[in-house]
């Protein structure tokens, strides 16, 4: 088999890459390991930046999200017994983000991309990728019972953090890395958002985070301990905890309903350096990970598909590699931002448990700040909104 692309990974930035590569004429064969269903219900990210709808739209894949995402113009935050709002558009300049799963803008994107005849091979799993270096890199696969090979020009490893595209790169690349002594249990509920906007709580028993699927579904996550497994906790017990740590001084109630899923994950911040080995380059997840409290993973993987797109397209129009060779260096920018504030925000709202009581203090004292003072919050809005895809 042969193709200008070779995309690994049917995940967001897969997915994405193929639709735009598809719009300016250039060919490529997605891979992915799992199956179809798999891949549209795996529960995942919630939230996108402005500019990540933006795309979307642009790339004709933004029709049932303009018809069914909510647009959400602020955040609460919760601690001490206070709520303070942030308010998006008036702090940046009339930004806003939307409420539109994961899973959602996979189905669409998947629908879009088999209607166009694909090709998109589900249970199809990269071995190895071969010859990074040549002009021909190669990816070695297993479809169907059989072995075969695709044949590029680039191969795009969007294989998430557990891909095999990162060991084609030489040992020379860097790895910056940071585990986190916590983990987040997440739930889905059948029961309308307790809230009209998402809810970040600080409390001292560890953090909460009130989010939605949808005007009827909820998705609310607690702060556990890094090896907690989710059987270990009832339904009861999660909403008994969410109830404490999102308690208000006034008479606002979590409302419970029907825990439809229940799942834990771990958190982590990871960056590879660089992105790109001769014809081989990575994208979203495969190349670097956030910690989920920022809600930047999969609009970093948007992000490093578009500049991808984009320099692909030029080296077709202009014969020039200028924008391939600058890939990593330009993401690499947006990524580090992305990494600093989801650090920072993580830091702000969780209990570590080597915590003295001045770092918790000090937390209050950053919310504080943030809550009081103009540019410590168009700071947190502006990130949180979303980085500029071109700086
Ligand atoms: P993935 O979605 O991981 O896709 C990689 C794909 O590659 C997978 O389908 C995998 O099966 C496939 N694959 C792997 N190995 C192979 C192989 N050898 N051969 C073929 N295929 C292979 N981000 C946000 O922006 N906002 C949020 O609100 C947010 N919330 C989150 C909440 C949680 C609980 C979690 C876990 C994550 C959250 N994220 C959020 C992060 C976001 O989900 C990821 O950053 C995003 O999925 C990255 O997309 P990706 O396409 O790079 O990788
Ligand atoms: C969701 C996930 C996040 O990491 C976040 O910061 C906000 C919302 C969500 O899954 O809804």
């Amino acid at each position: 088999m042969r193709t200008t692309v070779g995309i690994i990974g049917a995940g967001p930035a897969g997915l994405l890459l193929a639709r735009l590569l598809h719009n300016a004429g250039i060919d490529s064969v997605v891979l992915e390991s799992r199956d179809r269903a798999y891949v549209e219900h795996r529960q995942r990210a919630g939230i996108l930046e402005q500019g990540t709808v933006d795309v979307l739209r642009a790339a004709g894949a933004g029709a049932r999200m303009d018809r069914e995402g909510l647009r959400h113009d602020g955040i609460e935050l919760r601690f001490a017994g206070r709520r303070h709002r942030v308010d998006f558009p008036a702090l940046t300049g009339g930004r806003s983000v939307t409420v539109y799963a994961q899973t959602e803008v996979c189905k669409d994107l998947i629908a879009r991309r088999l209607e166009e005849g694909g090709p998109l091979l589900f249970e199809a799993e990269a071995l190895a990728v071969e010859d990074a270096e040549s002009q021909r890199p190669r990816v070695r696969f297993r479809h169907a019972g059989r072995q075969d090979v695709l044949e590029c020009a680039y191969v795009v490893g969007c294989d998430g953090f557990r891909g095999v595209t990162r060991g084609v790169f030489p040992t020379s690349s860097r790895v910056y890395e940071r585990t986190y002594p916590y983990a987040w249990l997440g739930i889905l509920a059948d029961v309308a958002p307790s809230h009209d906007e998402l809810v970040y709580a600080r409390h001292d028993r560890g953090f909460a985070l009130l989010s939605m699927r949808s005007p009827s579904v909820s998705r609310l996550y607690l702060q556990v301990a890094a090896d907690t497994d989710a059987d270990d906790w009832t339904d009861e017990a999660v909403w008994d905890e969410l109830e404490r740590r999102l308690e208000t001084g006034d008479d606002w109630r979590l409302e419970r309903g029907p825990v439809t899923q229940k799942s834990v994950t771990p958190m982590r911040s990871y960056v590879h350096e660089p992105m790109r080995h001769g014809r081989v380059l990575l994208a979203g997840d495969a190349a670097h990970i956030v910690p989920p409290t920022g809600a930047k993973g999969l609009n970093l993987a948007v992000g490093d598909v578009v500049t991808l797109a984009r320099a692909l397209v030029h080296e077709r129009d202009t014969g020039s590699s200028e924008l391939l060779e600058t890939y990593s260096a330009t993401c690499l920018r947006r990524v580090w931002q992305a990494e600093r504030f989801s650090y920072d925000l993580t830091t702000l709202l969780h209990r570590d448990p080597a915590d003295t009581p001045f770092d918790a203090r000090l937390q209050l004292a950053r919310l504080d700040r943030i809550t009081s003072h103009r540019g410590a919050e168009t700071d947190l809005a502006e990130a949180y909104t979303g980085f500029p895809l071109d700086a």
